[in-house]
């Protein structure tokens, strides 16, 4: 089957040459194509350029009209803990009335809050909400969505969480990436035996989420009061013997230096990241590792935003995502977090395309396969109705996805009816 999307007013190529990641001056050009055009066939794109220079197409080709419209590759969100019961908006006005995010997580809420809904969540309850949240993702036009477990903490109850995972993924259309967060924090039970947990994560979760193939990349919640720089390293490196290839949620809340243990470790991405500091950002940039920003996290938690400008004028290679998770950020509108990182952390248009398409998937280990519209790639496209790609940031907060087209099949048009039904009502 082919299918052909012509006459864009702009095709956001974000790569032409085969890169799978991108730096300096090179950030500042998304790789337009005025009128332009591409051919799909199957799953993969087999031609992009200008409409005039289309070949013949097969006369059962389906063809798309994107007249006045911006095509690109489809969001590509690399960091969310999309597995979760239950809501925390007292927290959030508690925040409001000045406390803090670990101060309500000392006092048992904070990520031990959704845990015990988690725990006494069904498989199918997950489910449910999770495929409500992948259908307001598709609606603004992301494609791959990376997902934590994390509130799980027991065995069976991150198994359970990484079950969900793979069993959403082969429902469609959306494409899923599983990552184990075991380590997200010390479940209550375990509150006065660390070692004990420790042991847990090390000697039975992982050895079982690797045998059962449930995971891709191994993450830990490494900060001040969470786990600790020699635990992550510990973890890590357990996770990596066993296949998982690490991630690490670093200098988050404070300046812990886990973007020099991400970098140390090699790790596929450091994430979050408000409080590098300088050597950790040239830690990141020698070594290569994904500088994945969330700003919904610091907008949503009244904290500083990462800096973006020092990363990437420093070298290292940005990727930016959601975080969706009820404490820190609840939130599936990807595109409005690019709106973030121009408007609060002064990156520019292009570069934020590129972070949320083919740095993300480099985040993933995906770059090779996902991220750019190029010959060879993976055809997960999205057409918006404005005529100009810088408008996806400057028009901000409203949805401007028409059509999403996953590995070559339109799988979403707007306003025709989708997965995610009604928004905003009922449990997240
Ligand atoms: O990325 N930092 C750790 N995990 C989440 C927050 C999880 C929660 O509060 O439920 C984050 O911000
Ligand atoms: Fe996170």
């Amino acid at each position: 089957m082919t299918l052909c999307i012509r006459n864009a007013a702009q095709l956001v190529t974000v790569a032409q040459s085969g890169e799978r990641v991108k730096r300096g001056a090179a950030l500042r050009n998304a790789g337009v194509i005025e009128n332009g055009a591409l051919v799909i066939e199957g799953e993969r794109i087999t031609w992009v350029g200008r409409t005039s220079e289309l070949p013949g197409l097969p006369r059962d080709a389906q063809v798309l009209d994107a007249t006045g419209k911006v095509v690109l590759p489809g969001f590509i969100d690399s960091h969310t803990h999309l597995i979760f019961a239950g809501l925390r908006v007292d927290e959030f006005e508690q925040r409001l009335l000045g406390r803090t995010y670990q101060e309500i997580a000392a006092g048992g809420g904070g990520i031990q809050a959704t845990v015990r809904l988690v725990r006494q969540a069904t498989r199918h309850e997950l489910k449910q909400l999770a495929r409500r949240r992948l259908g307001r993702f598709l609606e603004f036009g992301v494609t791959t969505v990376e997902i934590k477990s994390g509130y799980g903490l027991s065995v069976a109850d991150e198994i359970k969480s990484l079950e969900v995972i793979a069993e959403l993924n082969a429902e469609g259309p959306l494409e899923l990436v599983p990552t184990f967060l075991g380590a997200h924090a010390v479940p209550a039970e375990f509150r006065n035996d660390r070692e004990g947990y420790l042991h847990l994560l090390l000697d039975e979760m992982l050895p079982e989420v690797a045998r059962r193939g449930l995971a891709e990349f191994c993450d830990v919640f490494c900060e001040t009061g969470v786990f600790s720089l020699q635990e992550s390293r510990r973890i890590l490196r357990r996770a990596s013997e066993l296949g998982l290839r690490p991630k690490l949620h670093a200098d988050e809340l404070t300046p812990l230096g886990g973007a020099e243990l991400a970098a140390e470790l090699r790790a596929v991405s450091a994430d979050h990241l408000l409080c590098v500091s300088e050597a950790g950002i040239s830690a990141l940039a020698e070594a290569g590792v994904v500088a994945t920003l969330l700003p919904g996290t610091a907008f949503f938690l009244g904290l500083a935003y990462a800096p973006a400008r020092k990363l990437i004028d420093g070298g290292a290679v940005v990727a930016l995502a959601s975080d969706c998770n009820p404490g820190t950020c609840p939130t599936e509108n990807l595109p409005l977090i690019g709106a973030m990182a121009c408007a609060q952390m002064k990156m520019l248009p292009a570069e934020t395309i590129t972070a949320l398409t083919l740095h993300a998937a480099a985040a993933l280990g995906r770059a090779d396969r996902l991220g750019s519209l190029e010959p060879g790639k993976q055809a997960d496209v999205i057409m918006c109705d404005i005529p100009d790609y810088r408008l996806l940031f400057y028009h901000f907060g409203v949805n401007h996805v028409e059509r999403v087209v996953k590995r070559g099949r339109v799988v979403h048009v707007a306003g025709a009816g989708t997965a995610a039904g009604a928004i905003g009502c009922g449990e997240g």
